[in-house]
């Protein structure tokens, strides 16, 4: 803290600032607006063991911020010395920064809103008496006992009032009381064990005691409906373990988008790991919405640096692209369980029934590799003409250890499959259903290998526009590898001489010239996005369509084939492939309870 009577260094043209303007800079760095002086006052509160925490604004914290805690609070003397540069009780030597479990470690933050603002403290410890201090412009003016609990309160008013620069950047109470609440918010979520008040022009804006759960914080923040929105997280890669909740797809883009993210304990921004997590939504949601995600990371403290930005709002990892690897495949592990399907009623159900939801990804996967394009029951490889067939149940063995339980099934409207499991009535949409099917079994495909195809009898001939010839010689060898054999033919014509046939109503020319003309104009920049575009173009034309009727083995194999894909519950445009109604949510519309 400078008193100001520094003696000014100098040599020639250069000088050593006087501590105040040095103090005042160095302000600038750690507190931009109200919203980092709030973060940086709640954090103190939280590093000295609060319980619960108090926050007024007034004026969107552009005329007084004010922060109370029952933490355990200042001496005077420790007062006194914590509003110098570089007082700090968190760490004694650099090797300390290293896993530093406090949110301060530099001892900046309280000199630097003294030097900007108009400051008073108020602190007492359990065993002796209070004291108040009241700091202006970053000189002490005032030092006085005070009555007053254990804990500490900290009065900012007029933040900036000496440095006109700062001044006129501040934005309207309403923004800068935005940004604060959001603040504020990232730090409620992180620490739900604290209980935390917040009003706003001496009116209450946000009361929330104690969330045992993340869904219950955020029901606390936006509303129960809100968090209803999201499903589950928890994964571990190696040393990093990924947790927290992310949107159903078939909500996304339908409310406004909040991103929460945490390192250790830390709310931080990171555009890298939030791309991650959205890559995760690939064919679950139209390209271009982005889902709200809160996101929790821990991983080994020594293989992230938290000091690496001024209000330590980023964190740096050491392998960054194993953060983002994990948390692509968290989020990703999420979307493959049925319950990331939209309900009706609190409760989800799982394709193995007698497992634990977590498991369930498990074992689809071990069918999904059981069940691989050469030998699927959805198959490009099935000869024209045989039916769509499961392997009938319970009689081989090699269906009985089959984790998928085929319940029974029953086509509504020659649309949607019905069958009763767990919590509730599943619906499945025959054609999304069939879609995510094929587009699985497809990407695979382009991936890995060849699928096998049929040799047309008769080859045709198609005689496309110029558009459709463009989409044909850019798409000709995916195509084949799908199981198209085509050749151009002179000008615009094409001939093919043989097929994919996934089942037996598919129509192969006619898929062949929709998927040629959905894909004119296409300029998609890498082999993936081409390959998903084509999957997905090529999945949605040659699946089964709604109003064709099911026989029962057409049903089970339906089921079975999208039991085994990754992303059951969601098709390839962002829609849901099943739709669960709860006993629970039956029983309330009937009445019955
Ligand atoms: N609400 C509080 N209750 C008890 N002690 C506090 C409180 N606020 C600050 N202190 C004490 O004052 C010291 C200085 O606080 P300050 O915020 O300036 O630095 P820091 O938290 O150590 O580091 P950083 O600058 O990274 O926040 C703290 O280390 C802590 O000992
Ligand atoms: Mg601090």
């Amino acid at each position: 803290m400078s008193t100001g009577s520094a003696e000014l260094q100098r040599e020639g043209r250069i000088a050593i600032l006087p501590p105040a303007v040095a103090d005042q800079i160095a302000a600038g760095e750690v507190v931009e607006r109200p919203a980092s002086a709030v973060k940086e006052l709640v954090e103190n509160s939280l590093d000295a063991g609060a319980t619960t925490i108090e926050v007024a604004l007034d004026d969107g914290g552009r005329s007084v911020i004010r922060v109370s805690d029952d933490g355990y609070g200042m001496s005077r003397g420790e007062l006194l010395i914590a509003l110098e540069r570089h007082a700090t009780s968190k760490i004694r030597t650099a090797a300390d920064l290293v896993g530093v479990r406090s949110f301060g470690f530099r001892g900046e933050a309280l000199p630097a809103i003294a030097s900007v603002s108009q400051l008073e403290i108020s602190s007492a410890t359990a065993d002796g008496d209070g004291t108040v201090v009241r700091v202006s412009g970053g000189s002490i003016t005032d030092v006085a006992s005070a009555t007053r609990r254990t804990g500490t309160t900290v009065s900012v008013a007029r933040l900036f009032y000496n440095v006109p620069a700062r001044l006129k950047f501040l934005r309207s109470a309403r923004s800068e009381w935005r940004s604060a609440a959001d603040s504020l918010i990232a730090t409620a979520l992180c620490r739900r064990d604290i209980r935390f008040g917040v009003s706003h022009d001496g009116k209450n804006a946000l009361s929330l005691p104690p969330a045992s759960t993340m869904r219950i914080r955020l029901a606390g923040v936006w509303g129960a409906a809100f968090a209803e929105r999201f499903m589950d997280v928890d994964d571990v890669t190696g040393p990093i373990h990924v947790s927290g909740l992310v949107e159903r797809p078939a909500d996304v883009g339908t409310a406004s988008r909040r991103v929460f993210l945490s390192v250790n304990g830390r709310p931080v921004r990171d555009a890298g790991v939030v791309r991650a997590a959205e890559s995760a939504y690939r064919s679950t949601v139209i390209p271009g919405v982005r889902p709200s995600l809160f996101l929790e990371i821990i991983l080994p403290a020594d293989v992230v640096d938290v000091n690496v930005h001024p209000a330590k709002a980023e964190v740096r990892f050491r392998d960054r692209w194993s953060v983002e690897r994990a948390v692509e495949h968290a989020v990703r592990r999420a979307l493959g369980e049925p319950s990331s399907a939209p309900f009706m009623g609190a409760r989800s159900w799982s394709f193995t029934p007698a497992e634990p939801l977590s498991r369930a990804a498990v074992d689809v996967e071990v069918l999904g590799s059981r069940t691989a394009p050469a030998d699927g029951l959805f198959s490009p490889g099935l000869a024209p003409g045989a039916p769509l067939e499961a392997p009938a149940r319970g009689t081989d063995d090699a269906q009985g250890s089959l984790p998928v339980d085929v319940p029974p099934l029953v086509q509504l409207r020659r649309t949607y499959l019905m069958f009763e499991r767990g919590e509730g009535v599943v619906l499945i949409d025959q054609h999304s259903a069939h879609e995510r099917v094929l587009f699985e079994q497809f990407m695979n495909v382009l991936e890995r290998g060849a699928a096998p195809s049929q040799r047309l009898l008769f080859p045709a001939t198609l005689h496309l526009g110029a558009a459709e010839a463009d989409a044909f010689e850019s798409n000709r060898d995916m195509l084949q590898r799908l199981g198209f054999e085509v050749e151009p033919f002179g000008g615009n014509s094409i001939i093919v001489s043989a097929v994919p046939m996934p089942h037996p109503r598919f129509d192969a020319l006619r898929c062949i010239r929709d998927t040629l003309d959905a894909l004119t104009g296409d300029r998609l920049p890498s082999a993936a996005a081409r390959h998903e575009r084509l999957a997905a173009t090529v999945a949605c034309k040659a699946a089964i369509k709604a109003g064709d009727a099911l026989s029962l083995a057409e049903m089970q194999a339906l089921f079975i084939g999208l039991a085994s894909t990754t992303l059951p519950a969601h098709d390839v445009h962002g829609r849901s492939t099943i739709v669960q109604i709860t006993w629970d949510e039956l029983e309330r519309r009937f009445g019955r309870r």
